[in-house]
């Protein structure tokens, strides 16, 4: 501080002076730690300013009206330097912690893994589509069933062997002895659709299946999808149509031969197994050449025992069904040859057999695009 400057020796220049000095090391301060000194020296107890604001005391009333004003002054002008260059550290430490913390939103994403579609529910998708095309439907039943939807309503009867070919896992029975079980296929939809809506019914439905079975080409649960069509008048033929032209479409194929074979089910009459036409050469299949054959589906004309246990007339409304495995198909149009890998969980597996989100199927550009 300038020795000139104290209590006695105080004058109008040197007041001048020493606003000056001070406002220059305040503008000056590199920190808030030396603008804290500065501001010490100046206002703090033992400061500068405080000391001579003390000496107006000593004055006589003239020397006191005059350096009164210019006392005060220096006071309010240093404290109010002292708060602009504060705030301005302020905002200077703000901008700067801003910067180190921004993040470029334009910038692509870390080459994460972002999840993908598994492949079965692409291909209910896919087949939800073709029979949607088709003015099918979409019907939802419950994975645990009742005996009678399962079973009876489907011309099953009871202790009949047929029953023990599912493989079925029942649930202990109920306070009434009934015992519910896990579906073994997807056709009890076939029942619940008939019992609460009017024909002319035409639905698929889909989802989970459960039998006791593991192997490389059995998981305990599987897939399937499901067709139903009841009206007054349906043939084989319409039958036979829909399922060539979803094979068709959903193998994005434009010819496709398929066969007929008898086969039974309780629910049909008559049923058959559809076959199309592969060939297995080199490890792979490839669908619609070559001379092998290869069962796909079952289906048949609906059986009038179970349109009468659905409380339709069989005099007067007939139809047709259809079920198929959801995994045996998606493995067969993507090349996946163990179905237990499907529900392995195993992320390697679903990077590169899944599907992204943003690429929806649509019949337009192709199924699979
Ligand atoms: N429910 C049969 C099964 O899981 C598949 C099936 C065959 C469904 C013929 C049908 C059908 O609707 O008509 O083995």
């Amino acid at each position: 501080m300038d020795a000139a400057v104290n209590a006695t020796t105080i004058s109008a220049t040197n007041v001048e002076a020493l606003e000056r000095d001070l406002i220059a090391r305040i503008d000056a301060s590199a920190d808030d730690a030396a603008l804290e000194a500065v501001r010490v020296e100046a206002l703090g107890k033992q400061g500068v300013v405080s000391g001579l604001m003390r000496t107006l005391g000593q004055m006589s009333p003239d020397e006191r009206q005059v350096m009164g004003p210019k006392l005060n002054r220096l006071r309010d002008l240093v404290a109010e330097a002292i708060a602009v260059r504060k705030a301005a550290f302020a905002e200077a430490a703000l901008e700067a912690k801003l910067r180190a913390e921004a993040v470029d939103v334009t910038l692509p994403a870390p080459r994460a893994y972002q999840g993908a579609i598994h492949p079965i529910s692409r291909v209910m998708e896919e087949m939800a589509l073709i029979f949607g095309e088709m003015g099918f439907t979409l019907e939802e039943g419950p994975d645990i069933e009742t005996d009678f939807n399962n079973f009876t309503a489907l011309n099953f009867p009871e202790k009949h062997p047929a029953r023990d070919m599912h493989d079925t896992f029942f649930f202990h029975p109920g306070a009434d002895g009934a015992r519910k079980l896990l579906r073994t296929h997807t056709s009890p939809v076939q029942v619940r659709t008939m019992l609460k809506q009017r024909p002319p019914i035409r639905m698929i439905c889909q989802g989970r299946t459960y039998r006791k079975d593991s192997d490389a080409t059995h998981t305990p649960m599987f897939h399937q999808t499901e067709g139903l069509v009841i009206d007054e008048k349906t043939t084989m033929a319409d039958l036979k149509g829909v399922l060539m032209a979803f094979v068709k479409a959903y193998f994005e194929v434009d010819t496709v031969e398929v066969r007929f074979r008898p086969h039974f089910f309780p629910f049909t009459e008559p049923s058959a197994e559809m076959d199309v036409r592969c060939d297995r050469s080199g490890g792979q299949i490839r669908i619609g050449q070559g001379d092998d054959w290869l069962e796909i589906l079952g289906c048949g004309m609906v059986h009038p025992n179970v349109i009468r246990n659905c409380g339709l007339d069989p005099e007067k409304y007939q139809g047709y069904a259809f079920g198929m495995g959801v995994d045996r198909l998606a493995g067969l149009k993507y090349g996946m040859p163990d179905l237990r890998d499907y529900f392995a969980a195993d992320v390697r597996w679903l990077r590169h057999y899944g599907f992204s989100p943003y690429l929806l199927p649509g019949l337009a550009q192709g199924i699979a695009s």
